[in-house]
């Protein structure tokens, strides 16, 4: 989700108030892939090097984070929506970690399309965590190093129970990953589109998704041994 400040910008408004009007495309976005039979939707909400920001706008996320949460709880019950999250929690404010552990623990059994939201999160320190979870594994002598696989790191990164995403969307129109899911999304689509976040609507998710539907995934194959 990229674009919230700059559209702000062009409207003469301060940056929160682009965060402010991005929680409508959350909900857009959400909502359109629960209805497509969407199981996994991964948001990039907060990324590590998001810290790094001028500390009143990443007051104002923290806060807009937490009421958000909260304000959507019934939404996301009506609609059968679990929420989960990656990305390193225990730096959040303690106010934000409380909310997404209640909500998370609410939504559990919420069966429909599983909200992972991306926070405080980066791909390279998820890989980390991983290589320090196997590592332990090799030291206690319960994984052999040669036995070290792709299914073993899959198991160990904070996305072991979720597919790899087949599709990855970015808008505002950057062209680049920023850190995110770097492994689960190998063999990822992408998709770029210019709309400024905070203008993202339904019809550009499924603008997103038709375009999807045109791509031959080959995996490393041949066209002819897809068909
Ligand atoms: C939203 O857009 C991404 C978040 C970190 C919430 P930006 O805040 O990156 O907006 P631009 O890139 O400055 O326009
Ligand atoms: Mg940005």
């Amino acid at each position: 989700m990229d674009g919230n400040g700059r559209w702000a910008k062009q409207k003469g408004h301060m940056r929160i108030f682009g965060h402010r009007h991005g929680v409508k495309a959350v909900r857009a976005a959400i909502e359109a892939g629960a209805e497509l039979g969407v199981k996994y939707l991964t948001m990039y909400a907060f990324s590590a090097e998001n810290w790094t920001r001028p500390q009143q706008e990443v007051s104002a996320l923290m806060e807009l984070l937490v009421s958000t949460i909260e304000d959507e709880l019934p939404t996301l019950m009506k609609n059968r929506i679990r929420l989960e999250t990656i990305g390193n929690i225990e730096q959040l404010p303690a106010k934000c970690q409380v909310q997404l552990t209640k909500t998370k623990a609410k939504t559990a059994e919420n069966d429909r399309l599983t909200l992972v939201l991306a926070l405080s999160y980066s791909g390279r320190w998820d890989i980390i965590e991983a290589v320090k979870k196997v590592s332990k594994l090799v030291e206690e002598g319960v994984l052999k190093s040669e036995d070290i696989d792709e299914s073993e790191l899959n198991k160990a990164l904070s996305t072991a129970q979720y597919p790899h995403p087949d599709l990855l969307i970015r808008s505002s129109g950057e062209q680049r990953i920023s850190n995110f899911l770097m492994w689960e999304i190998a063999y990822s689509e992408l998709y770029f589109t210019p709309v400024l976040w905070p203008d993202f609507t339904k019809d550009d998710f499924y603008r997103a998704i038709v375009d999807y539907q045109g791509r031959e995934r080959r995996f490393g194959k041949t066209s002819e041994q897809i068909a």
